[in-house]
């Protein structure tokens, strides 16, 4: 099975077997392209050219091992806009998930549909990178593009329609729009009506385990894939990774966090139950469940800026064991807010401090503060999560989860239990699971992510009780 995940970066191929062994993997670059401030846009076409090479390339190694591919799952960024015209051809550079062009439209959205209505249908309150309100700038600032779009794509099924030619999208990533009615995983026609969007400008919604379609004989030829291979419709970047770590809904106790540029925490859930203030996401999750999803936008992301900014000549892991030297940060409070802030402020214009300095704090201090300020504003998220999640453990992932000591930060703040994975299977992973069942392996995707989740191991908890004092009262 091969899965796909289209990043912000780069695309990413794997071939794994039933088994979950990796046979063969790929990945290709593509820019990134900001052509005003607060804009972020990708070329679809750009994507494309990327993902056939990286798919020919992943076929060579299959061919000269001996494997043959089955079938293959999408997954990628959410959130994105790929604007189609009549004959399916992209109107404009797609605007991408953390894109901030929108407060207009996301106040049109929000005058349009109250915030608490909008958050029982769709699950969120109206966020600025969603998809929902890029149509509705487009419509404002470009009406030529938005008089001729006929279909807006996320990125991922834009793939899966150049491969088979058939417009379909599935549920986790489809949550991400801003339009799907979370109950019934359908496009909320009262929504659509009363921002006057017709719904035929959306795909149809499909289960993420279904085949999308066969692949197109032009694709075939051009990446020496079978033709007929059955194209999955997969899922959303976080939970296709979700899948991956094995983060069923059928087993609401185990979540994940991610300690990457930003801190992602994973929550699966059985019902759409949604944050009433919609500080967290609530999607739909590609098992056929639901999950949370807290993001803080600084997390490594933060040691990283320290890190090139005030040590640049450090590395670290010099700079983790400073942190873990001094047995706490005397005082001293870090608000990691060096990009605004998502989950669960919501609020693009916060920005970072550092306060309670003396002369007796050196650089020891200020690491550890900023370690225990990252791991605070997850708490803070979770605090949001913790009524409406069965959460008790977490996997954790990203770069930050290769230190025990910071994991055992954010254990002691969220007063959870938090383990290393043995292994971190990540999106594309995911996505070549959410193609196991089409493909003729496991009855179903649970049994594909029981049998192929990677085993945790415990870290230790640090006490963190009188810094996260401090710093909810600084907050505050
Ligand atoms: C989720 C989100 C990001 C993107 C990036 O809401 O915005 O995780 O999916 O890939």
């Amino acid at each position: 099975m091969l899965g796909l995940d289209l990043g912000t970066s780069g695309v990413k191929v794997v071939a794994l077997t039933a088994q979950g062994e990796l046979v063969g993997q790929a990945s290709r670059h593509y820019p990134l392209l900001t052509p005003r401030p607060g804009w972020t846009e990708q070329r679809p076409e750009d994507w494309a050219a990327a993902t056939l090479e990286a798919l020919s390339d992943v076929t060579r190694q299959l061919k000269a091992a001996g494997h043959t591919p089955l079938a293959l799952g999408l997954s990628g960024q959410m959130h994105g806009a790929v604007f189609l015209d009549e004959g399916g051809e992209v109107i404009r550079p797609a605007p991408l998930w953390n894109d901030q062009r929108t407060a207009l439209a996301v106040a049109e959205i929000e005058r349009t549909v109250p915030r608490a209505e909008l958050i029982v249908r769709t699950g969120n309150r109206a966020v600025s990178g969603f998809q929902l309100p890029k149509l509705v700038w487009l419509r404002t600032a470009e009406p030529e593009n938005f008089a001729r779009t006929r279909q807006v794509l996320l990125p991922k099924d834009y793939l899966g329609y150049l491969l088979t030619g058939h417009l379909c999208t599935e549920p986790s990533d489809a949550s991400g729009i801003g339009a799907l009615n979370l109950a019934s995983r359908t496009w909320d026609q009262d929504v659509l009506d009363a921002l006057d969007l017709s719904a035929d400008l959306f795909p149809n919604v499909v289960e993420s385990w279904a085949v999308v379609g066969p692949l197109l004989p032009e694709m075939a030829a051009r990446t020496n894939l079978p033709t007929g291979l059955k194209i999955v419709a997969g899922g959303g970047d976080n939970a296709a990774a979700g899948v991956a770590l094995g983060l069923t809904s059928d087993r609401p106790e185990l979540g994940s966090v991610s300690l990457g540029t930003s801190g992602v925490l994973f929550a699966p859930l059985t019902q759409p139950t949604p944050d009433p203030q919609g500080r967290v996401h609530l999607f739909a999750h590609a098992d056929g469940g639901y999950n949370l999803l807290g993001v803080t936008l600084s997390a490594a992301g933060a040691l990283q800026w320290f890190r090139d900014k005030l040590a640049p000549e450090t590395s670290f892991e010099v700079l983790l064991s400073e942190a873990a030297s001094v047995d706490d940060s005397q005082g001293v409070t870090f608000l990691p807010f060096l990009s605004g802030e998502r989950s669960p402020h919501m609020n693009p214009d916060l920005r970072a401090s550092f306060s309670g300095l003396s002369l007796s704090h050196d650089r020891a201090h200020l690491l550890r503060a900023l370690l225990e300020g990252t791991a605070f504003a997850l708490a803070d998220t979770y605090d949001v999560m913790r009524p409406l999640s069965s959460v008790t453990t977490l996997l954790a992932t990203g770069g930050g989860a290769r230190s025990a000591f910071w994991l055992g930060l954010v254990a002691g703040a969220l007063k959870l239990e938090v383990q290393q994975a043995q292994r971190e299977p990540g999106a594309a992973e995911g996505a070549a699971m959410l193609a196991m069942p089409a493909a003729g392996f496991y009855p179903n995707v649970q049994a594909a992510m029981l049998a192929l989740a990677p085993a945790g191991q415990a870290v230790a908890v640090l006490d963190v009780t009188d810094s996260l004092a401090a710093y909810q009262a600084i907050q505050k």
